[in-house]
């Protein structure tokens, strides 16, 4: 029996992850530390909560005390940090939690990684610390770390402090660096979710800008398989780029669910722009393919229909969101824009 600490497990791709790993890895099992704050939603594991194999801690991974007793208590061999602060928008509002978590919170983890011996410790990261691209070109694992926001920015201090502790002190870690997901159990700040969210209501949709800015997106169950692939399968000390290889501009993903819900491209509202936007990301994931054999199994045009399918069909679970602070922010976010 292999025990894993998965933090941020309540979260939108840590939950994935979570019930990944319970459904199709007998013999894991996961000790999932999450603080619940505003994007923390235990609905993200309802059926996958009262199981042997499941233990869910409420906590802070800047908690040191508290890692420590669950490594030892829980014998834990490995830790897959997904906990962060995630949104950019916020980044760029309250800039101080995003250091605390994403920086100091990964540094609480890493020396209780080294002192308690831990097997193996996978950085979850992004391919917004390798900073926006022009018109060409593809982020690769070499490409330099050039965060643009205060959001990219802690997670390039979160990539490094993980790569010092593997060069300093021997820490056997992997780091892989994907590209937006969507899917199931994304909380609606994240344009995907938000849009499908106003538009099933009839309300604008605010995009920012020209709209004609680049993500290439994946279905989160493709970033969940590349991450166990990752943490069973790759040499300690390496990068990893993941990606769905599909560019989309933001207009044309929010012309998919205009089309889908069969909503009028009248509820689009350009807004005024996000501050420092990164206009294009797009990822060589040709390391991870060669090397481990990982591949994406679902294309853009089932995964966004099977997205919106799913939030059609959990409507309870995206009204229980919307129904608490969720409009206080959308009203700070998006009023006069
Ligand atoms: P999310 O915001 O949905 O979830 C983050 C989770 O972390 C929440 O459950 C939250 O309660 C928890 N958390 C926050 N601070 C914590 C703390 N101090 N201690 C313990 N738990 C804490 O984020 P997500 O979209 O699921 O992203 C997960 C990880 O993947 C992040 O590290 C993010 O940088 C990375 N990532 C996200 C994307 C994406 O498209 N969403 C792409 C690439 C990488
Ligand atoms: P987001 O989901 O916040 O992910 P990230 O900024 O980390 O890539 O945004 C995806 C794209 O959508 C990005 O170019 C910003 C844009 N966007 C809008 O146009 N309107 C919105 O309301 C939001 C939240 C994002």
């Amino acid at each position: 029996m292999r025990t894993i600490l998965v933090t941020g497990g309540a979260g939108f791709i840590g939950a994935n992850f979570v019930r990944m790993v319970l459904d199709e890895q007998p013999g894991t099992r996961v000790v999932n530390l999450d603080k619940l704050t505003y994007a923390g939603n235990l609905e993200n594991l309802t059926g996958y909560t009262d199981t042997p194999d499941h233990i869910f801690v409420k906590g802070d991974i800047a908690d040191a005390e508290l890692v420590s007793t669950l490594i030892d208590e829980h014998k834990i061999n490995a830790i897959i940090n997904f906990a962060a602060e995630s949104h950019v928008d916020r980044s760029l509002v309250e800039p101080g939690v995003f250091i605390q978590t994403n920086v100091q919170g990964t540094l609480t983890l890493l020396k209780l990684a080294l002192e308690k011996k831990i097997e193996r410790f996978l950085q979850v990261s992004t391919d917004e610390v390798y900073g926006s691209l022009g018109d060409d070109g593809l982020f690769t694992e070499t490409t330099p770390l050039s965060p643009n926001s205060p959001y990219s920015a802690s997670k390039a201090a979160a990539d490094m402090l993980v790569a010092a502790f593997g060069h300093s002190f021997g820490l056997k870690y992997n780091i892989t660096r994907c590209s937006n997901n969507y899917g199931p159990y994304q909380f609606p700040e994240k344009m995907l979710p938000l849009m499908i969210h106003n538009a099933k209501n009839d309300k604008e949709l605010p995009v920012y800008g020209d709209g004609l800015y680049v993500r290439d997106w994946l279905f989160v169950y493709d970033h969940c398989t590349a991450i166990w692939k990752v943490l069973t399968e790759a040499e300690p000390g390496t990068v990893y780029n993941v990606g769905g290889n599909n560019e989309k501009t933001n207009m044309a993903v929010i012309g998919a669910i205009l089309e889908r819900l069969d909503k009028p491209e009248s509820l689009i509202r350009h807004v005024k722009d996000r501050p420092g936007h990164d206009r294009r990301y797009a990822i060589d994931s040709s390391k991870i393919m060669s090397e481990l054999g990982w591949a994406p199994t679902v294309t853009f045009e089932e995964g966004i229909l099977k997205t919106i399918d799913w939030y059609l069909s959990n409507s309870d679970w995206l009204d229980h969101i919307v129904s608490g602070q969720y409009q206080q922010y959308y009203d700070s976010m998006y009023t006069n824009r």
